[in-house]
């Protein structure tokens, strides 16, 4: 059958693809490691998937409004209020994840044509969700510390830019906006009238302790800016997909009205269980478990990895991602097979060494390859070992 000229031309995600081969081969049996994962590997904290039981228990197992329970809504407003940002119940809306949550404001936002500025590397889904709403995604250079100035910014201004998405912090690299570089941004964006969809689901995600401000808390910013969170990341939540927009009344309002035809309502169970995950006095010392792990993992790995001649990184400030530049041993062969990019790189490592990393040309930097550190310190340690002995070979052959 003939498909729709939109759903040819979107690219299935590349995360997916290796996460999906890794698993394959250790169902084989092989011994992978897999620095894949763009999920926690931690499990729901206990509490939380006590409360989604209760909420079958209690009879609910029904409808809610689509664009979600009035009780979540309250308890996602008062963690805005947090962050200094006050928004109305009826300014959020509760997707199916945040992935949904994009997918429901660039269809809200966007016209035909429009651009949407994507600083680089950025996540694997925007260019595609950007595309499904008929926009155009302009990549937008960084430097090396991966963070867009707003000299950066302009160099890919025109009179077609309508948005820009911003992810703080980044997945791929964990790089992290400070609250000088959002409030030029943000001035940027104020000046010339940009819609910023930012996307802060790691935001509890952080190792240095400061949290960066939301973009929307700056002067003129709140009715330019659509927040996007969930449940996923913070709370080890990514199977119960519960995502959520914060945006003006007339943006949330329109995405209600589309889910409502969509999907309706996000799982009735798993929002009741995220409204346990954020209003439950136990949710917080579970968040801090889980950062202090990462934070332990991120310096072994900062740590090693310095210590290998043929791999270089950046400094990931938080998420659970890492950007190892591998490009030392592009043009290389390996077992007969040439290392043209990151493509080939995380492939020849996977079928010889058994490590399942993430081309950075998936995010757009093709001179890395993503290692996420949601996996155990043991198979950090083992898999790193493989790591640097698959490139000392690579490049000492
Ligand atoms: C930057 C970013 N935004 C959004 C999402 C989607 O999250 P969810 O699982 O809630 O759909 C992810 C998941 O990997 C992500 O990394």
């Amino acid at each position: 059958m003939k498909l729709s000229k939109k759903c040819a031309a979107v690219s299935p995600s590349m995360t997916l693809a290796i996460t999906s081969k890794a698993k394959a081969m250790k169902k084989q049996g092989i011994n992978v490691i897999s620095f894949s994962a763009g999920e926690p590997d931690f499990n729901t904290p206990q509490h939380i998937m006590d409360a989604g039981k209760k909420a079958m228990d209690d009879g609910y197992t029904k409808y809610t409004p689509a664009s979600g329970l009035l009780e979540l809504k309250k308890a996602i407003a008062d963690e805005f209020v947090k962050i200094d940002l006050q928004y109305e119940p009826s300014q959020i809306v509760v997707s199916n994840g945040a992935k949904h949550s994009l997918f429901n404001t660039m269809q809200a936002v966007l016209e035909a044509g429009d651009e949407v500025l994507i600083p680089q590397p950025y996540w694997v889904s925007y260019p595609e969700l950007v595309k499904l709403a008929d926009a155009v995604p302009v990549f937008v250079e960084t430097g090396d510390d991966f963070l867009a100035t707003v000299a950066d910014l302009k160099a890919k201004l025109t009179s077609k830019t309508k948005a820009l998405i911003l992810t703080n912090p980044s997945n791929p690299t964990g790089a992290i906006y400070n609250k000088e570089q959002l409030e030029d941004i943000a001035a940027f964006c104020v000046a010339n009238q940009i819609i910023v969809i930012s996307d802060e689901i790691y935001d509890k995600l952080v190792y240095e302790d400061v949290c960066p401000p939301s973009i929307a808390s700056f002067d003129g910013m709140k009715d330019l800016t659509i927040v996007i969170n969930g449940a996923s990341k913070a709370y080890a939540m990514t199977g119960w997909r519960i995502g959520w927009a914060a945006a003006p009344q007339n943006v949330a309002s329109a995405m209600g009205a589309l889910q409502s035809h969509a999907t309706s309502n996000p799982n009735t169970i798993a929002q009741w269980a995220t409204v346990a995950a954020l209003t439950d006095n136990r949710t917080m010392q579970c968040s801090k478990d889980m950062n202090k792990a990462f934070k332990q993992r991120r310096n072994y790995m900062m740590e090693t990895i310095s210590e290998m001649k043929y791999a270089d990184y950046v400094q990931p400030g938080g998420a659970f991602y890492m950007m190892v530049d591998v490009s030392a041993v592009f043009g290389k062969q390996y077992n007969g097979r040439q290392i043209q990019g990151s493509l080939d790189f995380s492939d020849v490592l996977l079928e010889e060494k058994y490590v399942a990393t993430v081309p950075g040309i998936a995010f757009g930097a093709d001179n890395y390859v993503r290692l996420s550190y949601a996996t155990s310190m043991d198979n950090i340690k083992e898999g790193l070992m493989r790591l640097d002995t698959f490139l000392k070979e690579a490049m000492e052959a």
